[in-house]
Formats: C-alpha cells, sequence, structure tokens
C-alpha cells in the first residue's frame, strides 16, 4: 500500500501488484493495510513543506499501528530538495517504540520502475533505515576530548558565520580566530547589541539582572510589567555576549564585524551576502550555527514547530547558498546535531532540520572537492541552548557534556585541518534510544 500523489506511489502499486501482493493507494482507512510507503518525501515540495507533511503523515498514521516506510531521496536535486527524513524516522522509534518505522534513500537518477525495484527488495529482505542506492553513508566518530591542537598554516579567510554572535558557536568562531588572526569574521544573528544602561549593575544572570531592571524601575516610580522586564533583560544579555564576543575576535587579532540578521528571512540573506562580498571579498569560509528549538512529542509538533526550527537552520542555509559565489568556499562547517544520528525524543523537527544539514553537506563536498566541508554532529555542549534542565537530562541519561573550550578545539582542527573525507562527524557521546 502506497501513500502519496506522486508517480512512485503509483509505480509501485503496479510492481506489488504485478508480483501478486495486495497493494494499493491509501484511501482514507487503513484498515487491512499491515505497511505503508510515505512517498511524499520525495516529492519536489518546498523543503519545509515536504518535511511537515510526511511528519503529519506519520501522526495521523500512528494510532492504526502499521508499519511505516518514508521514501526520501537523500543527495537529489538542489540543496532545498534534499531530505533530512532519516531524522524523523530516528526520533519517532524513540517515541514510538512499539511501532516499526523506516526511512530508505532511493537514487535520484533512477527510472521510476528501477526504483520500485530497489523498494520490492528491501520489502522482502525486510530491510531496516537503508540507503538503497549505496553502501551508506559513514560517519566519523570523534570523543568529545580534544587531540593535541595542530599547527595551523597560514591562512585568511572572510568567514561568514551566522548565529556566531552567541552561545556555543561564539566559541567555535573565537577559537577559529586565535588560529587566523589576518581573517575576517562577519556574524549574525537576530539581537541587536543593545547597549548596557548606565548605572546598571554588571550582571550576567537574568534573575539577577530580572531583579535590578525591576528595582530600578520601581526606584524610578515606574510599575513594569514583568514581560517587558523579561524582554529588556534578554535583550541587554544578549547584546552583552554579542559585545564579548566581537571583543575576544578583535583581541585574537582578527577582524570582527556583527550585522543584525534574520536567517529566516531570504531577503536579508541575500543583501548580507551581497553586503558581505562588497566589502570584505568573497566568502570563503562559512560556519552555520543559526538554530533554535521547539521541543515538543511528535504527536503534538504543528506546522508552525516545523517552520520556526526549520526557519533558520534549513531555509537560511538553502538561501543562504544560493546567494553567494559557492566556487569561493574553502572551508563549511554546518552545526548538526547528534540528534540527527540517533533520532532524540521531543526533537523530530529538530533531528530532521539536522539531518538535512549532513546531507547538505555530503552534496556540498561532492561538488567542491578542494574544500573542507563538515557537518558536526554535536552531541550537547555545557552551554549554548543547553539550560540547566537540559543539561539535567542528559546527566540523568548518562550522557556527558562537551566543554565549551574543548568542543571550540575540536571545531577549529576539524575545519581547518581535518580529513576532508570525513563529511559527518559525531562529536561526543553515543545515545542509547
Ligand atoms: N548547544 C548544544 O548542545 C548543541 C548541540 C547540538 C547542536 N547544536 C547546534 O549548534 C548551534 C548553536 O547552538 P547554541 O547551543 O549555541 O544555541 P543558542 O545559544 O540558542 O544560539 C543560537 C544562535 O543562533 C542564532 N539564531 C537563532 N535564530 C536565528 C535567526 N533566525 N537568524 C539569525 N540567527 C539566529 C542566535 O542569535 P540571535 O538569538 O541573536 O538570533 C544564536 O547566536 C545550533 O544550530 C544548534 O542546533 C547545539
Amino acid at each position: 500500500m502506497s501513500a502519496g500523489a506522486s508517480e512512485i506511489a503509483t509505480e509501485l502499486v503496479q510492481a506489488l501488484t504485478g508480483r501478486g501482493a495486495q497493494a494499493g493507494l491509501l484511501g482514507e482507512s487503513v484498515q487491512g493495510v499491515q505497511t505503508v510507503i510515505v512517498t511524499e518525501g520525495l516529492s519536489h515540495l518546498p523543503v519545509t513543506e515536504r518535511h511537515w507533511r510526511v511528519l503529519d503523515l506519520c501522526k495521523r498514521l500512528y494510532a492504526s499501528g502499521v508499519r511505516i516506510v518514508i521514501l526520501e531521496y537523500a543527495g537529489a536535486g538542489d540543496f532545498a530538495h534534499t531530505s533530512g527524513l532519516k531524522g524523523l524516522s530516528r526520533t519517532l522509534r524513540q517515541e514510538w517504540p512499539d511501532r516499526s518505522i523506516v526511512t530508505w534513500s532511493l537514487p535520484a537518477g533512477a527510472s521510476l520502475s528501477a526504483q520500485a525495484e530497489l523498494v520490492l527488495g528491501a520489502i522482502a529482505s525486510n530491510a531496516p533505515e537503508a540507503d538503497l542506492d549505496a553502501a551508506g553513508a559513514s560517519v566519523m566518530e570523534i570523543g568529545a576530548a580534544p587531540g593535541l591542537v595542530q599547527a595551523t598554516p597560514a591562512d585568511t579567510n572572510v568567514w561568514f558565520v551566522p548565529g556566531g554572535a552567541r552561545g556555543v558557536t561564539a566559541a567555535c568562531a573565537s577559537e577559529l580566530a586565535r588560529r587566523q588572526a589576518g581573517s575576517t569574521f562577519v556574524l549574525a544573528g537576530r539581537s541587536g547589541i543593545t547597549p548596557w544602561p548606565e548605572g546598571l549593575q554588571p550582571a550576567t544572570d537574568m534573575k539577577l539582572l530580572r531583579g535590578a531592571l525591576i528595582s530600578g524601575a520601581k526606584a524610578r516610580g515606574e510599575k513594569p510589567a514583568l514581560p517587558d522586564i523579561d524582554r529588556q533583560a534578554r535583550a541587554l544579555l544578549a547584546g552583552q555576549e554579542i559585545r564579548h564576543t566581537l571583543g575576544t575576535i578583535a583581541a585574537a587579532g582578527a577582524r570582527a564585524v556583527y550585522l543584525q540578521v534574520d536567517m529566516s528571512d531570504r531577503d536579508s540573506i541575500v543583501a548580507t551576502a551581497q553586503q558581505i562580498t562588497a566589502e570584505y571579498g568573497p566568502i570563503t569560509g562559512l560556519v552555520h550555527g543559526a538554530g533554535v528549538l521547539a521541543d515538543g512529542l511528535a504527536l503534538k509538533k504543528t506546522r508552525d514547530d516545523v517552520e520556526y526550527v526549520f526557519g533558520p537552520k534549513v531555509e537560511g542555509l538553502a538561501n543562504l547558498l544560493a546567494a553567494i559565489d559557492l566556487s569561493q568556499l574553502r572551508h563549511v562547517g554546518l552545526f548538526s546535531s547528534a540528534s540527527a544520528i540517533f533520532g532524540n525524543t521531543g526533537q523530530s523537527d529538530y533531528a530532521m532540520a539536522n539531518a538535512w544539514l549532513s546531507a547538505v553537506a555530503r552534496k556540498l563536498a561532492g561538488q567542491l572537492p578542494a574544500a573542507t566541508v563538515k557537518s558536526f554532529c554535536w552531541g550537547p555542549w555545557d552551554g549554548g541552548m543547553v539550560d540547566a534542565t537540559l543539561a539535567g537530562h542528559f546527566a540523568t541519561r548518562g550522557i556527558s557534556l562537551i566543554g565549551l573550550q574543548d568542543g571550540a578545539r575540536i571545531f577549529a582542527d576539524q575545519i581547518l585541518q581535518g580529513d576532508k573525507q570525513d563529511i559527518e562527524l559525531l562529536i561526543g557521546d553515543e545515545w542509547a534510544g
């Protein structure tokens, strides 16, 4: 039984029935159906819509208990058409341990009948998650302890680092600057560099800052609304963090620039790429660290959640790659996550987005053989989006955190001098299901 309106669904049904199996396009009812083959992942829908539709279909199939086989083209077409659907099945297997869910990758160039043959073979052999076209993509595992810092050859770059002024990417950009003092680092994020108000005590802790802002407002005879105080405190802390990163990079001897850019906004990305090229020259180093979370169980996921998570990470990178001269790139580092490799409860959207990044890294590495292209599938860091609550969850599962300095050194080693063959890197502990 196949679901989805694509040609391969029809082709599969014909191939299956031709072999005496019972198969048909999925209607409203799944009664009597054992396996549903989801072909939506092969469609040419826009990237976020395609991933959302597959997730939504899986949600709707959950109650029926059917086996779900998701088809994708792992490396097909342009970057936007690349797939991160393995991140979905890996997460759903964790959230729905009593369900059978796999993703199979098909070769994009093969004829419909050849693809149908591959799927038939996989069904017959009850294949687990698989690349039906190849030996499968290998993941290079490196622990969370950095090796010796290597001497870096003299090399300067124009680095563009979306998400690089704050969080763990800032630590990585700072380490890069220490090794490439002559380089330019253009960091980008949504936050502004909000100036610190005169007379306000320095603070790095949200609670303390909130308290200080409330006291200050009361002293001025104002009655502050808590959401306004929170917004103000977050903006102040963001501005402080950005200034700190810019200062660290400048202190290392490199040029540090910050641009306020929303990586979910295509027009801003295009304008930013043009501005960087005009002012500093072509972008030769790209580190994509912009990302957000919308954690929640798959059965509760909404289109808004998927759009929110895919906005900066997936749409942002696809738009950026379309806006710059790829042939100038010498180093590319994409900040993916171990959730793309193992799946992670509550992160179906995030795992798909990060698996998509790894697939893009493979495709880009194929296109740019002279460049070093890496997808960094990070385990949890001791910093950035891992707050105390998340850190506690990881501790309970026995997963250790990556120290800021260790992670930054691994990152700089790999992006500057890592083996070009190792594209998808797992950094940190293996996760149990
Ligand atoms: N920390 C970890 O344990 C971990 C593990 C695996 C993977 N990662 C990945 O590593 C990257 C950095 O994570 P982090 O922990 O440092 O998170 P973080 O502290 O929340 O930082 C996220 C960064 O992305 C920027 N950003 C978010 N949305 C953006 C948008 N629409 N446009 C431009 N910039 C945007 C943020 O800046 P503004 O808020 O100013 O926009 C910030 O600089 C993420 O892609 C994350 O998925 C992190």
